[in-house]
């Protein structure tokens, strides 16, 4: 049997142990410290940010963005349909009712369409979102010269989850500086890691601030401990950091890099029953994972073609199955792209995620392609 190819390893490139190594040499091996903030600081230069605060993982920064929100128990959060589960968990951390809203085939992101018309119908019925979080799906940026006019225009803030973006532009700025707040993730199997981590980004200073403290244990201001809100452990450690610093410095490099074994499956996979993902006018993708749709009547479907390059040692992934469709979510509201016609569902039923690690060689890229092109045979 060849080598595994792994959809989206890691990849390491030296200075992360220089790092963590400064960490150990100076006993600072918990959260917080040199690393953490050198962290928060290069990726806020490296973003033109405001404000970055670093956290234990994605879903921690986005729970912390939907407490700033003021998302109470009962309150609904509209959330991309289309996604992994971590962007709407913290909605139910609060207690509160997500609502989801399909995807449309332009841009795999969430549809303006169906956003207009969930924010239209909670308005009439009194009760509008606290806010909105929209995903750029596999480092595919959102449509926000039009999701952007339809928030403002019902002043429901916006959460971007950039879990997968960072890297990605949309009309020059970066992914994660389009919502009120935005976030990142650096768990290991993304563009880069910090082993386990994420960031939110803020444009006020007042926001990063209560992050900090909520995110230790929302200890006042007092010689002993006080408290008076609950709290949460979600800081990063200084060790994560260390390995997150490393990474940001080639992360040009990465993003180069997926763009090449992006642009090599279009060229070489060109002529099969398959369409890529969309590129929207505007949208500089990192293409963290390069997805592809097999048309129907094609001599495979996803699932037959997943166990084809299992069997040959290759790592694939299914479409993200849309959050309606799961079990956890069966009594949440969904809003379809039009009446009758829901895009998530059908990316779902022919979607599959190809690999994209950025250690993968030409020769391992070709195994791949030429794989794919032995299914269809
Ligand atoms: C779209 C999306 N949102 C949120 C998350 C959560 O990030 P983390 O795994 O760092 O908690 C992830 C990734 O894992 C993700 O892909």
């Amino acid at each position: 049997m060849e080598d595994r190819i792994q959809l989206a390893a890691p990849n390491i490139n030296g200075n992360e142990m220089k790092y963590i190594n400064e960490a150990f040499s100076t006993n600072w091996i918990g959260p917080l410290g040199e690393n953490v903030e050198k962290f928060e600081d290069e990726m806020r230069v490296y973003l033109g940010a405001k404000h970055t605060t670093a956290l234990s993982c994605g879903t921690a920064a986005l729970h912390m963005a939907v407490k700033y929100c003021d998302v109470k128990p009962g309150d609904t959060v509209f959330c991309s349909d289309v996604t992994f589960v971590g962007s709407c968990n913290p909605i139910m951390y609060e207690k509160a009712k997500p609502v989801f809203i399909d995807a449309d085939r332009e841009s795999y992101n969430m549809s303006p369409r169906a956003l207009e018309r969930a924010l239209h119908d909670a308005k009439k019925s009194g009760k509008l979102p606290k806010a909105v979080i929209i995903v750029d799906l596999y480092g595919l940026p959102a449509n926000y010269d039009k999701i952007m006019p339809i928030c403002e225009e019902y002043a429901v803030p916006v959460i971007e989850d950039a879990a997968e973006a960072l890297g990605s532009k949309y009309q020059n700025t970066p992914c994660g500086k389009f919502g009120d707040i935005g976030i990142l993730s650096f768990n290991s199997n993304k563009i880069i890691t910090s082993s386990t981590g994420g960031m939110l980004i803020a444009k006020s200073n007042e926001v990063t601030s209560k992050v900090k403290f909520w995110a230790t244990q929302a200890r006042e201001k007092a010689y002993h401990y006080e408290h008076k809100e609950v709290g949460h452990n979600y800081r990063m450690s200084n060790i994560c950091a260390g390995i997150g610093r490393g990474q940001l410095e080639t992360l040009d490099q990465y993003v180069q890099k997926k763009k090449e074994i992006n642009k090599l499956y279009r060229e070489e996979l060109a002529n099969l029953p398959i369409v890529f993902e969309p590129i929207i006018n505007g949208a500089d993708p990192n293409f963290w994972l390069t997805v592809i749709q097999i048309e129907n009547g094609a001599r495979v479907d996803y699932i037959k073609m997943l166990e084809f390059l299992e069997e040959y040692n290759i790592e694939a992934r299914p479409f993200w199955k849309p959050m309606h469709m799961q079990e956890l979510f069966r009594d949440s509201e969904f809003y379809a792209d039009q009446e009758g016609d829901i895009v998530g569902e059908e990316l779902f039923s022919k979607g599959l995620c190809i690999p994209s690690s950025t250690t993968m060689t030409q020769i391992e890229q070709e195994r791949v392609i030429n794989t794919i092109k032995k299914a269809f045979k």
